[in-house]
């Protein structure tokens, strides 16, 4: 059977694929963004997954406000990047796989949720920047390392979908994966965020307490975040802050408890904070990973130490 193995929480900020197709990914100022990438990417090859779902949000490339899907799920065999206005990404036309994606809109759609299915579609940046951190710089003319499932949501154009309604979409997306006959290793991105807003009198607001504070409970306890309500993100995280809703997805689509694999946070890139997670699901009958401080650690080890002089 198909099993949604992690979760990847990242950032999706356009300059970042500016800076990778301009050759500027080793200037100072971007070091110290691709730097906290090193080691997801690694992550990635050794996951080797078989599939990648990823939740993200078009910026008028594929739609306009002549048509606003809520949930917008890719369905066909291969997604070209998008002409965002100064001509398409030179990245790889990311192939689909419209068996499994056919499979999760039935089975979503069979749970209420009402998807749009896509047959053709476009991707932007908000698919291809989370791409490019994690699965590394790919020539335009050879393939991502894996099919791709891409799964707009609308947080452009109010009103966007509560964060509740985006954790149970995960949740029914897991579940419609999970009685997916074919035995293949899932992962699933939420992108978009984190703090951030472009334009009006806030604009190149960041508020990294919040965004720490949200990758603390997403990694925890997601069930925090489920009814922040729009205002809050707005107040909080800037007007595009809104994007971090599709985070919950991702985390939807996990089991209760996972392990942070690991996180990334730096502020700023372009005029955004820029926030990475890796959650991996436990496997069966494994335990949860503890990291026990340094400190402790010692102090209990002198602990046995003495005993053991004394014993002696
Ligand atoms: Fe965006």
């Amino acid at each position: 059977m198909a099993k949604i193995v992690a979760g990847i929480g990242c950032s999706h900020v356009p300059a970042i694929g500016a800076a990778l197709d301009n050759g500027k990914t080793g200037e100072p100022y971007w070091r110290r963004v691709f730097g906290g990438f090193e080691r997801s990417k690694q992550w990635m090859a050794e996951t080797k997954p078989d599939v990648a779902i990823v939740v993200y949000n078009d910026h008028a490339s594929a739609f306009s406000t002549d048509l606003i899907p809520t949930f917008a799920l890719g369905c066909a065999t291969e997604f070209p990047p998008a002409d965002e206005g100064w001509g398409p990404r030179p990245v790889p036309v990311a192939k689909g796989d419209p068996d499994l994606a056919v499979h999760i809109a039935q089975s979503v759609i069979l749970d209420e949720f009402d998807l749009t299915i896509c047959n053709k579609m476009e991707v932007d940046h908000g698919m291809t920047v989370p791409m490019n951190l994690l699965f590394g710089t790919v020539d335009k003319n050879s393939h991502w390392p894996c099919p791709v499932i891409p799964l707009a949501v609308n947080v452009v154009m109010y009103p966007p979908p509560t964060g509740h309604r985006c954790f149970m979409l995960g949740r029914a997306i897991r579940k419609a994966v999970a009685s997916y006959p074919e035995d293949l290793k899932v992962v699933i991105f939420g992108t978009g965020g984190l703090s951030h807003q472009i334009s009006g009198p806030r604009a190149g607001l960041i508020n990294s307490k919040w965004d720490k504070a949200f990758l603390d409970n997403l990694s925890k306890d997601p069930q925090k975040l489920v009814r922040i309500p729009h205002v809050d993100y707005m107040r909080e995280a800037g007007a595009e802050g809104i994007e971090m809703v599709m985070w919950l997805i991702m985390r939807g689509a996990l089991d209760e408890k996972v392990d942070e694999v690991y996180r990334f946070y730096t502020v700023p890139a372009s005029n955004t904070a820029v926030g990475h997670i890796i959650l991996a699901n436990r496997a069966k009958g494994s335990k949860a990973r503890k990291h026990k401080p340094a400190a402790a650690k010692h102090k209990r080890a002198a602990a046995r130490a003495k005993v053991q002089q004394v014993r002696s």
